[in-house]
C-alpha cells in the first residue's frame, strides 16, 4: 500500500536521509523506532510532502505522490499526524476535527470517529487547547482519520503522553486497523507501544533503516540496545 524507495533529504547541504526503503502492506501496522535526532520526522515530512525528496519514489497504493503537493497526498490517501499534535488551541475540538473535512462534502464529524475516541464527543465543545496531553493526540488521530486515509502516519504518538494514556491510543490504534484494514505508519521511541501495535518494526540510526523484524521475532533487548545513547 505504502511503496517507500530509496529516498534521500537533505536540509541544505546537510544530508538527513541515506535511502530510505520499505514497504507497508494493507490492513499492516510498522513501526519505525530511533532515538532523537535519526531522522524520523524528516521521513514523516517528506513522505507527506512538507519536505521535498532529493531522489526516490513515493508511491500509495500504486500511485505517484512524491512529486505532489501535501493537500494531494491527502487526497490520494495518507494521513499524518504530526509529532506534537498540531491541533487548533483556539478552536473546539469539533471544529478541530472538521478542519479534517474540509474538501469533504458532509461537514457532520462520523459518529464513528466518536465511538472511537468517546472522550472528544465528551469534550466536543471545549477548546482544544484546554484538553490534555493524551486527549489532544486523540484528536489529532480523529482529524487524521476523517480525511479516509489509506495510509495514516504518527509521527511520535506517545511523546510527553502518560502511561495509561498510551495503552488508550494502541488500543484506538489497533481498533482502526481491525475496521478499516489501513495500513499504519508509526514513528516511536517507547517500545512497548509499538510492540502493542506494530506488525513490523525497523530502526532508523543516521537517517538510515539498520534493522527489521516482524512483532514475533524482535528481539526487545536489542532494539533497546539501538534506543539507549
Ligand atoms: N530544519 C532543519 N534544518 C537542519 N537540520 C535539521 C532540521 N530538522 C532536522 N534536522 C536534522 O536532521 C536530523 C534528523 O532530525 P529529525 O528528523 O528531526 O529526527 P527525529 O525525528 O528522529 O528526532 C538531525 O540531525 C537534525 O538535527
Ligand atoms: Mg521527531
Amino acid at each position: 500500500m505504502l511503496n517507500v524507495k530509496d529516498v534521500f533529504v537533505a536540509y541544505g547541504q546537510s544530508q538527513a536521509l541515506h535511502g530510505i526503503s520499505f514497504e507497508a502492506n494493507r490492513n499492516e501496522t510498522v513501526a519505525i523506532m530511533g532515538r532523537n535526532g535519526m531522522g524520523k520526522t524528516t521521513l514523516f515530512k517528506s513522505l507527506i510532502g512538507v519536505l521535498p525528496l532529493k531522489s526516490g519514489s513515493i508511491e500509495v497504493a500504486g500511485n505517484a505522490v512524491h512529486k505532489d503537493e501535501s493537500y494531494k497526498r491527502v487526497a490520494k490517501g495518507i494521513a499524518y499526524v504530526p509529532q506534537g499534535r498540531m491541533i487548533f488551541p483556539t478552536l473546539t475540538v469539533e471544529e478541530n476535527i472538521q478542519t479534517g473535512l474540509e474538501n469533504a462534502k458532509v461537514k457532520k464529524v462520523p459518529e464513528e470517529i466518536y465511538a472511537l475516541f468517546p472522550v472528544l464527543w465528551d469534550m466536543r465543545r471545549r477548546k482544544g487547547g484546554n484538553l490534555s496531553g493524551g486527549q489532544q493526540q486523540q484528536l489529532a488521530i480523529a482529524r487524521a482519520l476523517v480525511t479516509d486515509p489509506k495510509v495514516l502516519l504518527l509521527d511520535e504518538p506517545t511523546e510527553g503522553i502518560q502511561p495509561s494514556i498510551i495503552k488508550d491510543i494502541a488500543k484506538a490504534l489497533n481498533e482502526i486497523r481491525k475496521l478499516r484494514e489501513i495500513t499504519i505508519v508509526v514513528s516511536e521511541q517507547v517500545l512497548s507501544f509499538a510492540m502493542d501495535v506494530a506488525d513490523r518494526l525497523f530502526v532508523i540510526e543516521g537517517g538510515r533503516l539498520v534493522h527489521e523484524s516482524t512483532r514475533a521475532e524482535t528481539d526487545t533487548a536489542r532494539i533497546k540496545q539501538f534506543l539507549s545513547v
